[in-house]
C-alpha cells in the first residue's frame, strides 16, 4: 500500500471511531444526573407549566393570550416525572426561543425528532416501523409522535407490572382505533378513504375480547416477535391476516408472552424473589402455562365448554328462527 493509502485508511478508521463517540454523546445527549442541573430544569419547565398545565391554564400569569389554543396544550407535571423524559429541560426538544412569550412564529421545525438523540435504536426501530402497514399505507402523515407522547411514555422495562404495561401501550393503539374523529385523519392517505371498522366486531372470534385487551397488548399478536435481541418490541404491525389467532399461542407453557409481555415481571421477579422465568409464569399469569396439568386439563374444559355453548346456542336460534318461520306461515 502507497503512503497516501495508508492515510487514507488511518483517516477512515479515525473518521468511523469519531463517529461512533459522537452516535454515543448523541445517545447521552440530556442525561441529567447532576443535581445543579436536575434542580435548574426543574425551575425552567416550571416557567413552562406557569402556562401549559391545568394550574396556569387556571391561574394565567398574563391576560393576553389566546386560552382556547393554551387549554390543548396543557400538560401533566406528574405524568412528565413519571415518562422517560423526567428530568428533561424542555427546551432541549423544543428550543430554547420558546422562554419568551408570545412565542415567536415557525418554531415548530426545531422541534428534535427522536433519532437526533436515540440515534443506534432510532436506526433499527426505523426498519421495522417502515415495514408495518402505517407506514406503509399512511405515509409521512404516521410517524413515531403518533403513537409516541414523549411526555409520558414509560418505556416496559422500567415498568414490569405487565398490567400496567398493557395499559399504556393498548391506549397508544386504541386512542386511534376506538375513535372515528382521528382514524378518519389518518386513512383520508388511503387512495379511497377507509371507515373505521370496529375493534369489538374485528375480535368477535376471541372470547372475552375486553377481558384481554387488559391483560395481553395489541402487539403481542399484530407484530412477529422482534428479530433483534437488543430491541424490546417489534415495531412491525403485520396486516390482519397475518395476526395471531391461535390461542395455544399464549395459553400454553411455551406461551410467546414470556419472551414479550412478561420478561420484565419475570426478571424483576427473579431478581428479588429467586422466582425462575417459568415457574413465575405457571403461578400467576396465563392460564393453559400452568404446570398442573389437572388445572391445564380443566381449562381445556372449560375452552369446550364455551366453544359448545356457542355452538348450542347457535343450534337453538337456528331452529327457534325455523319454527318461528313456519308459526307465521
Ligand atoms: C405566558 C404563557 C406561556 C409560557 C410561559 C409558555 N407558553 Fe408555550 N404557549 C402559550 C400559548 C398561549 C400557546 C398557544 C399558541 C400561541 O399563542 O402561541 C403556546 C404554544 C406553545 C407550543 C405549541 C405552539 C406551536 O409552536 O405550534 C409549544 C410547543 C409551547 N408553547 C412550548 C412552550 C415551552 C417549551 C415553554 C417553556 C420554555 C412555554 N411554551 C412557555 C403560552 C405560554
Ligand atoms: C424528549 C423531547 C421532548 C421534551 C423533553 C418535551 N417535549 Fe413537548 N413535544 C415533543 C414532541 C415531539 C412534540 C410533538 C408531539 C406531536 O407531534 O404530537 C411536543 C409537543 C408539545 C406541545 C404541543 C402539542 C401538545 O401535545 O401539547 C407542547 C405545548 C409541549 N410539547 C410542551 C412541553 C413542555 C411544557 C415540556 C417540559 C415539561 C416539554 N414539552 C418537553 C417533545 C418533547
Ligand atoms: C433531546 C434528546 C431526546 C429526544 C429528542 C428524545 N429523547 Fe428519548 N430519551 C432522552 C434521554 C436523555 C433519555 C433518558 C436516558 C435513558 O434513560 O437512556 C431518554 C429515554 C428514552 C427512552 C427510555 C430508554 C430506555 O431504553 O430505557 C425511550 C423509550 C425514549 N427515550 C423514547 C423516545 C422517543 C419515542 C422519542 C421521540 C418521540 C424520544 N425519545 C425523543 C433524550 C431524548
Ligand atoms: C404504531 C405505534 C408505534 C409507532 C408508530 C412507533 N412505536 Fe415505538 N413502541 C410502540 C409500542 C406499543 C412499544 C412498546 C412500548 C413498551 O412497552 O416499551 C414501543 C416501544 C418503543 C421503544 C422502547 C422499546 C425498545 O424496543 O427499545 C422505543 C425506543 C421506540 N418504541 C421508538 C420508536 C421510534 C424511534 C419510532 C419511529 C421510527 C416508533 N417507536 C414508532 C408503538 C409505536
Ligand atoms: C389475541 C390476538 C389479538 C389481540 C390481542 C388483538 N388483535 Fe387485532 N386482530 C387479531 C386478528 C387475528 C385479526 C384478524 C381478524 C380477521 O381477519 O378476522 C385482527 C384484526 C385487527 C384489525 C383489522 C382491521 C381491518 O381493517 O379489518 C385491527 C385494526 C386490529 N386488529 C387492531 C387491534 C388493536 C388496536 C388491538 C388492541 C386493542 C388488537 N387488535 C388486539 C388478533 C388480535
Ligand atoms: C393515529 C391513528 C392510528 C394509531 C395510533 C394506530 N393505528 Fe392502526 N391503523 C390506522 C389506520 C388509519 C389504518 C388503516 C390503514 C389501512 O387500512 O391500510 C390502520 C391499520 C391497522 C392494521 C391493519 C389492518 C388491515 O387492514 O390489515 C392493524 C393490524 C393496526 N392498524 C393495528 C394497530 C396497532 C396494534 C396499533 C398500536 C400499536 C395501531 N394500529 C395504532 C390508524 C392508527
Ligand atoms: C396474545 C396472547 C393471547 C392469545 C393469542 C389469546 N389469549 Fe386468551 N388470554 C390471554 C391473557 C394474557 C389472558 C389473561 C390471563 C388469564 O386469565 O389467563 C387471557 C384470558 C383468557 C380467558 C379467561 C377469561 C376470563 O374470564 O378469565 C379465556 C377464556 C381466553 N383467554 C380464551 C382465549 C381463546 C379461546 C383464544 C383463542 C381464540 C385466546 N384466549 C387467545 C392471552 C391471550
Amino acid at each position: 500500500m502507497t503512503i497516501a493509502g495508508w492515510a487514507r485508511s488511518l483517516a477512515m478508521v479515525l473518521a468511523f471511531a469519531c463517529a461512533g463517540v459522537a452516535a454515543r454523546a448523541q445517545d447521552a445527549k440530556g442525561v441529567v444526573t447532576d443535581p445543579a442541573i436536575l434542580e435548574k430544569n426543574r425551575k425552567e419547565n416550571a416557567e413552562c407549566y406557569g402556562c401549559h398545565s391545568e394550574a396556569g391554564y387556571k391561574n394565567p400569569p398574563r391576560a393576553d393570550m389566546d386560552m382556547v389554543k393554551l387549554r390543548a396544550l396543557l400538560h401533566d407535571p406528574a405524568k412528565f416525572d413519571g415518562s422517560n423524559h423526567v428530568g428533561m429541560n424542555c427546551k432541549i426538544c423544543h428550543g430554547q426561543p420558546y422562554e419568551t412569550y408570545p412565542h415567536p412564529a415557525g418554531l415548530k421545525q426545531n422541534l428534535s425528532p427522536c433519532s437526533e438523540c436515540h440515534a443506534t435504536k432510532s436506526l433499527r426501530v426505523e426498519k421495522q416501523f417502515e415495514d408495518s402497514v402505517h407506514a406503509k399505507n399512511l405515509k409521512d402523515a404516521f410517524t413515531c409522535q403518533t403513537c409516541h407522547d414523549p411526555h409520558v411514555y414509560k418505556v416496559a422495562q422500567k415498568i414490569g407490572d405487565p398490567r400496567v404495561i398493557v395499559a399504556q401501550d393498548n391506549q397508544m393503539c386504541i386512542d386511534c382505533h376506538n375513535s372515528d374523529l382521528r382514524y378518519s385523519k389518518f386513512s383520508a392517505q388511503l387512495s379511497t378513504q377507509k371507515v373505521r371498522p370496529d375493534l369489538d366486531t374485528l375480535h368477535k372470534w376471541l372470547p372475552n375480547a375486553r377481558l384481554h385487551w387488559q391483560a395481553a397488548r395489541c402487539i403481542d399478536c399484530h407484530t412477529p416477535v422482534s428479530k433483534v435481541k437488543s430491541l424490546q418490541t417489534s415495531h412491525e404491525i403485520l396486516a390482519k391476516d397475518k395476526a395471531e389467532k391461535n390461542c395455544v399461542a399464549c395459553h400454553s407453557q411455551q406461551s410467546q408472552l414470556a419472551a414479550r409481555l412478561y420478561r420484565y415481571a419475570a426478571t424483576n421477579a427473579a431478581a428479588d424473589l429467586g422466582f425462575t422465568n417459568p415457574s413465575y409464569l405457571g403461578s400467576a399469569y396465563v392460564i393453559g402455562a400452568t404446570r398442573n396439568p389437572w388445572l391445564d386439563w380443566g381449562i381445556i374444559g372449560a375452552f369446550a365448554a364455551t366453544i359448545l355453548g356457542l355452538f348450542v346456542h347457535g343450534a337453538i336460534r337456528v331452529v327457534a328462527a325455523g319454527l318461528r318461520g313456519r308459526r307465521a306461515s
